[in-house]
């Protein structure tokens, strides 16, 4: 058992679904409250006003006065690949975009190579590592999409090394098939036959093996048009996994529209979303997953996350870690743009990043939030009240990282 105690102020939003509208900045917050987390790692006590439960012989931990948060959920990331592509930036800086650096058959494609290359034990070890730096950063719960392979041998390979990541990595791993992430050249000019290839030759094998939670798909002009896109969700609907869509993220192609039809768990990016996917995600209630450190790096626009929260979309905001557009396992940075650049609040922002961002990859009823019954994920932060986590940047805030009951 763990007994937090001395905790200044208990910060969480609650409940086990996602928050929208008025609701996503709603916040409770305990003052000098204590948590307790039994030997299972679930809570199973929050007092306040100084009281304290009867803990036994319970590991003590004094949070001094601190801000004690959920544990951090990083709902969009891609997490295993091999190689960097530091290279592509002096091409963008001399003029080149993201689109027609992947059409010369650089950008995810040169990833592939590489990804291709290492061996699944070489591919752990680094995301490992990785996932070791965001475990720093407070985030005790992470997903990983697959995508670098686009073959049945190298999918497989990245989906086998993100079920290894989850039982044996600190945190909490969830798992999204991505191989509809780009063509392969074995497919050149020939999308429809690559999903086809996809849907016949990988998915079922990804379903059977249960590989994946979800399967997602980059909605994107030159990758894959809405057809194609709705084609494989639904497929894997069948199959059991519910979907994601990388959409909008540099043309409105239709994928938010598509993610309200479909009834997507979420949508990511969504920088070039227009009033027509905004209502359908409103409608659908799909998760909005906002990648800002991807608007900052790509040079876009940023989401329109307060239309979004005011047409009651429930708003996730996440990393994107990835070699081409988002080389940043750092969490807490997503948080900064928020309140600078998607004008969020802090209690909404909060909720971004626990709760909705949980909701956003099915953990919503484990994770996400500290409530009695949930896992005893929490971070103890270095200062003592909720708006600092956002003012401060560029440094690490975090003091003590806690998941399911122990200190990691
Ligand atoms: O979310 N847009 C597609 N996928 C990633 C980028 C992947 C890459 O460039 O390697 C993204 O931005
Ligand atoms: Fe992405």
């Amino acid at each position: 058992m763990l007994l937090i105690k001395n905790i200044g102020l208990l910060a969480t939003p609650q409940g086990n679904t996602a928050r929208c509208g008025a609701e996503q900045g709603r916040i409770k917050e305990y003052r000098d409250a204590a948590v307790l987390v039994d030997d299972g790692g679930n809570i199973v006590s929050i007092t306040e006003n100084g009281e304290l439960p009867q803990a036994g012989n319970a590991e003590v931990i004094d949070a001094a006065g601190a801000l004690v948060t959920p544990g951090l959920v990083d709902a969009h990331t891609h997490l295993v690949f091999g190689g960097w592509r530091a290279h592509e930036v002096p091409l963008k800086i001399a003029g080149a975009s993201y689109l027609d650096i992947l059409n010369a058959g650089g950008g995810i494609l040169n990833t592939l190579v590489n990804t291709r290359k290492a061996s699944e034990d070489e591919l752990f070890e680094r995301s490992m590592g990785f996932l070791n730096e965001e475990l720093a950063f407070g985030v005790t719960t992470v997903e990983i999409k697959s995508g670098y392979g686009l073959d049945k041998e190298t999918e497989l390979k990245q989906l086998r090394v993100i079920r290894r990541l989850n039982e044996e990595a600190a945190q909490d791993v969830v798992s999204t098939f991505l191989g509809a992430h780009a063509i392969p050249d074995e497919f050149k000019g020939n999308a429809d036959g690559y999903i086809d290839y996809l849907i016949d030759e990988v998915l079922p094998t990804v379903a059977e093996e249960k590989l994946a939670d979800f399967c997602d798909v980059f909605t994107e002009s030159s990758v894959f048009n809405v057809e194609q896109s709705k084609k494989i969700l639904l497929a894997a609907q069948k199959l059991g996994l519910p979907s994601k869509i990388h959409a909008d993220e540099i043309d409105p192609l239709g994928g938010s529209e598509l993610a309200g039809e479909i009834g997507a768990v979420s949508a990511e990016h969504l920088i070039a979303t227009r009033d027509s996917g905004i209502e359908a995600m409103a409608k659908s209630k799909t998760v909005a997953c906002l990648l800002p450190q991807t608007s900052l790096y790509l040079g876009k626009p940023f989401a329109r996350a307060r239309d979004m929260i005011s047409a009651g979309v429930p708003v996730a905001i996440a990393t994107d870690f990835n070699p081409g557009s988002c080389p940043s396992l750092n969490l807490q940075l997503s948080m900064n743009l928020g309140y600078l650049k998607y004008r969020l609040y802090p209690e909404e922002i909060l909720t971004a990043v626990t709760l909705n961002a949980a909701c956003a990859i099915g953990m919503g009823d484990r994770v996400g939030s500290v409530e009695v019954g949930k896992q005893g994920d929490m971070v103890i932060w270095n200062t003592t009240e909720l708006p600092m986590l956002f003012y401060r940047m560029g440094s690490n805030q975090v003091k003590t990282v806690i998941k399911k009951g122990k200190t990691v």
